[in-house]
């Protein structure tokens, strides 16, 4: 089930708000200028780790359909399963608290990831499964958590062809809320 969970940004276990219905996540995101929504997945199931051509070949009438409509540029795929050899060297890499230029769009396929947003003096911590979207505001402060046993497929979209440039904010907040355990 997604839910999202609002953390003071100096710590604490104990969220302030804790939401688990659809449309107060997407209203509580909202209010930060971060779209959440509900998109379709195939029913053919693929399983983390699998060859990223494989998630793009099965998703692409989709997104060419979203790009036509929405102006997107170029999309690509994650995929990593709890085999992956690089695992912990990408859970650090996206544990990086960073911005982008450009709209963050990314679709979850499969499995789950923590995927956290800091604005002003709040995280949100967006368990995000199977169907969710994050659109998320050129310069929002986010990092992204797929624990020790990863198991996750998402989609992104760009709007510059280039795809998105990170700039890292040197902020260590994510590692004090590296907190998806799986
Ligand atoms: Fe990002």
């Amino acid at each position: 089930m997604s839910e999202l969970k609002i953390y003071s940004e100096s710590g604490g276990m104990n969220p302030l708000r804790h939401y688990t219905v659809y449309s107060q996540i997407r209203d509580a995101l909202h209010d930060i200028g971060v779209r959440f929504e509900r998109w379709e997945t195939r029913a053919e199931k693929l399983l983390p780790g699998v060859d990223e051509e494989v998630v793009l070949d099965l998703y692409r009438d989709q997104m060419e359909k979203l790009m036509a409509e929405e102006g997107y540029k170029a999309f690509d795929a994650i995929s990593v399963g709890p085999d992956h050899p690089d695992k912990e060297a990408l859970r650090k890499q996206f544990l990086r608290e960073h911005t982008h230029p450009d709209e963050e769009v990314r679709f979850f396929v499969e499995g789950r990831g923590l995927f956290t947003l800091h604005h002003n003096n709040l995280v949100y911590d967006v368990l995000c499964e199977a169907g969710d979207v994050l659109i998320i505001p050129p310069g929002a402060r986010h990092w992204f958590d797929m624990g020790n046993n990863p198991e996750v497929i998402t989609i992104r979209l760009f709007n510059n062809p280039d795809g998105w440039v990170a700039h890292y904010t040197g902020s260590p907040i994510a590692d004090h809320f590296s907190r998806f355990v799986n």
